[in-house]
């Protein structure tokens, strides 16, 4: 059974750099996913999310596996309406998932939302926008976290979609304990090297979500990427995870398909000039950002995305 590489967060926990996805893996088929991933292709991280509608389905496929729970690294996400009560949803994300602890819980989106709101996870005002808690300051979200993680009910805390600028800007100058990862989309349309420097250089490890180009995988067919695969004789698939993989990150490819399922946790050794080869290819005109949110008037600082919206 193949294996992966692991990376090593800022406490010294070790994070396999392959996980599976299961953002839009529907229920009846996403237990069958995680199940076969664990159990017959080897997969040892699970990215899962409150706001995805489906950890109990994930929960039985991990008891369905067989794999023993110290064996898995588990994540999942804090949603934007709980930012003000993120122990109440942890501990349904623990039932649900079956577990008492996870390996690492994320802040899914640097943005709070109506709590009472008109639904509970998109409130909407009558303008038809978000209805986004402006005034509500991200270091109280992050001290819940620091909370849960020094009660051992979370063995990680980090953020995804956070800039540097949200960082500097609102949680490292608060933080007793710093972000230990920060999930991000980053494909080669999307690299974001600046931000991934930096990112290193602070000791955060880098998460890479939609690393296939999310719904229906369209960075399978991008020419360099096939070109690369022919070449190797690989699939554009191995390239893409292998591109994350070599650049040092973990990549968190989803498939519900058991051979991509499969296929996705291999990965190409690329030399030098191939991984040069994909990192230009955003700046040689193919940037492009493919999960874009109508976050409204909320300033999320990435260079690639100037929110619009007066
Ligand atoms: N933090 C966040 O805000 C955030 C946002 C987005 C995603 N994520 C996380 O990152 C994970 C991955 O991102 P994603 O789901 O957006 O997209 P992705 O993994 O880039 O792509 C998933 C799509 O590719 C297809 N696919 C997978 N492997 C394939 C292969 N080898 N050949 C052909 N098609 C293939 C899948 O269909 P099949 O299932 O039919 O194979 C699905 O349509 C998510 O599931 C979630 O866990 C996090």
């Amino acid at each position: 059974m193949a294996s992966v590489p692991t990376l090593k967060l800022a406490n010294g926990k070790e994070i396999p750099q392959i996980g599976l996805g299961t953002w839009q893996s529907q229920p009846g088929e996403v237990e069958k996913a995680v199940s076969y991933a664990l159990k017959d292709a080897g997969y040892r991280h699970i990215d899962c999310a409150f706001a995805y509608g489906n950890e109990k389905e994930v929960g039985d496929g991990i008891k369905q596996s067989g794999v023993p729970r110290e064996e898995i690294f588990i994540t999942s996400k804090i949603w934007g309406t709980w930012h003000n009560r993120v122990e109440e949803q942890l501990k349904i994300t623990l039932e649900r998932l079956g577990t008492d602890y996870l390996d690492l819980l994320l802040v899914h989106w640097p943005i709070a939302m109506n709590p009472e709101g008109n639904h509970p996870f998109f409130p909407m005002l009558p303008t038809g926008k978000r209805d986004i808690l402006y005034d509500w300051e991200l270091r109280k979200t992050w001290e819940q976290f620091e909370a849960v993680y020094e009660k051992g009910l979370v063995k990680a805390i980090g953020v995804s979609n956070c800039s540097q600028l949200k960082l500097e800007e609102e949680i490292l100058p608060f933080a007793k304990i710093k972000p230990m990862v920060n999930q991000l989309e980053i494909h080669p349309y999307n690299p974001q090297h600046n931000l991934v420097k930096w990112l290193k250089s602070q000791d955060i490890v880098v998460e890479a979500f939609s690393p296939l180009g999310s719904t229906d995988a369209p960075l399978l067919k991008d020419d360099v990427i096939t070109e690369i695969a022919n070449k190797l004789g690989v699939s554009p698939a191995e390239v893409l995870i292998g591109w994350g993989v070599g650049n040092g990150i973990v990549v968190l490819p989803k498939s519900v398909n058991p051979d991509r399922i499969s296929s996705n946790f291999r990965f190409a050794k690329l030399d030098s000039s191939d991984m040069e080869k994909i990192n230009g290819l955003a700046a040689a005109g193919k940037q492009k950002r493919l999960i874009k949110p109508p976050w409204s008037m909320v300033k999320l600082g990435f260079e690639d995305w100037f929110q619009v919206d007066p």
